[in-house]
């Protein structure tokens, strides 16, 4: 059954800024980090360090992480995709981080240029250095479903990656669409098979919304038990290793979602539209919810 409850993890700093052409000032990232926060989102994803010529845009990590230390009662994890990366993460005052591996060798190759069993390897690197400090570790993977050049991933592909993330003592395990191809036909087959080995209160769900589907995917993935959600204010985002991958699935609309079939997040919608305007001004773009916009017109 759906749980009451369920903890949406913000991600719009991180994967929905990523892969934007045009470098986003600091300031506005901490103005945007400060926004989410005052709505009421108890996990805002705030940047990675990761090498700057991969992703040019947040080359910025360290000074995010100096602006917004001071934002107390919420937790602000970030991305490291190996040891340096965490060790300046935990430099720069992160209490959190994130790893990120696949389900596709293709993905995890283009995406930080290894094979799967080599970035287990530094996983349990970064994660052993993480348990030597009480950092808590959550695990990624990737192309969950599918991958944009291999196609469908086999659901014992990616159980056997979440297994291996949670034996090296990752808390958290976030089952990514990557490429927003999935619908409750592949998910659920996904999703049973992860199951079988992952705890579900480990669990979470990450879509992309290429197709339109992420909704759908959201509400079959709270119907089996899952209780926690990524996503992204207006559904900025995309990967800039998934080409033609489209933004996270919107906050605003699974606030709204969860608002009507009356599953708590302790979110402000008003709040959050308004974050989401702040950003897609300054990005110059309409607002990527359906919600947020039709909210804005009432
Ligand atoms: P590499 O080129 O194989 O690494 O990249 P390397 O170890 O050979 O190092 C190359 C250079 O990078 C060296 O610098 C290193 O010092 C530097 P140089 O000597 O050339 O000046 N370097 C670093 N610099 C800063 N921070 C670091 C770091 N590590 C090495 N941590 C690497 C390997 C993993 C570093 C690279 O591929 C990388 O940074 N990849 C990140 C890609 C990325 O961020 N992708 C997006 C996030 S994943 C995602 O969006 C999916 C997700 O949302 C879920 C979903 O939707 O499915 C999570
Ligand atoms: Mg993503």
């Amino acid at each position: 059954s759906i749980p009451d409850y369920v903890k949406i993890v913000e991600v719009g700093p991180r994967d929905g800024l990523q892969n934007e052409k045009q470098i986003v000032p600091t300031s506005v990232k901490v103005e945007l980090i400060k926004m989410l926060v005052s709505s009421g989102l108890p996990v805002v994803e705030a940047t990675s360090f990761v090498s700057p010529k991969w992703v040019p845009q947040l080359g910025d990590a360290k000074d995010v992480m100096k602006a917004i230390r001071s934002f107390a009662g919420i937790r602000l994890p970030v991305l490291t995709p190996n040891l340096k990366g965490f060790e300046a993460a935990v430099e720069a005052g992160a209490k959190e981080v994130a790893v990120f591996a696949a389900a596709s060798e293709s993905f995890s190759k283009s995406n930080i240029n290894c094979s799967i069993e080599e970035s287990l390897a530094r996983y349990r690197d970064v994660t052993l250095a993480a348990r030597n400090l009480s950092i808590p570790v959550r695990g990624y993977i990737s192309c969950v479903v599918g991958c944009p050049v291999e196609g469908s991933v086999p659901p014992s592909k990616v159980a056997y990656v979440a297994k291996e993330l949670v034996n090296m003592g990752c808390c958290e395990i976030s089952l990514g669409d990557t490429i927003g191809v999935g619908t409750p036909g592949t998910v659920i087959p996904m999703l049973k098979a992860v199951m079988d080995v992952v705890p579900l209160a480990k669990l979470a769900v990450h879509f992309h919304d290429t197709y339109g589907q992420a909704l759908s995917n959201i509400l079959v993935s709270l119907q089996m038990g899952i209780g926690i959600v990524d996503s992204s204010v207006s559904g900025l985002g995309g990967c800039p290793y998934a080409k033609g991958a489209s933004g996270n699935v919107a906050t605003e609309d699974v606030v709204y979602m969860l608002n009507g079939i009356g599953v708590k997040t302790n979110v402000d919608i008003g709040k959050l539209v308004l974050a989401g305007d702040y950003i897609s001004n300054h990005l110059g773009r309409s607002p990527g919810s359906k919600a947020a916009v039709a909210l804005s017109r009432r």
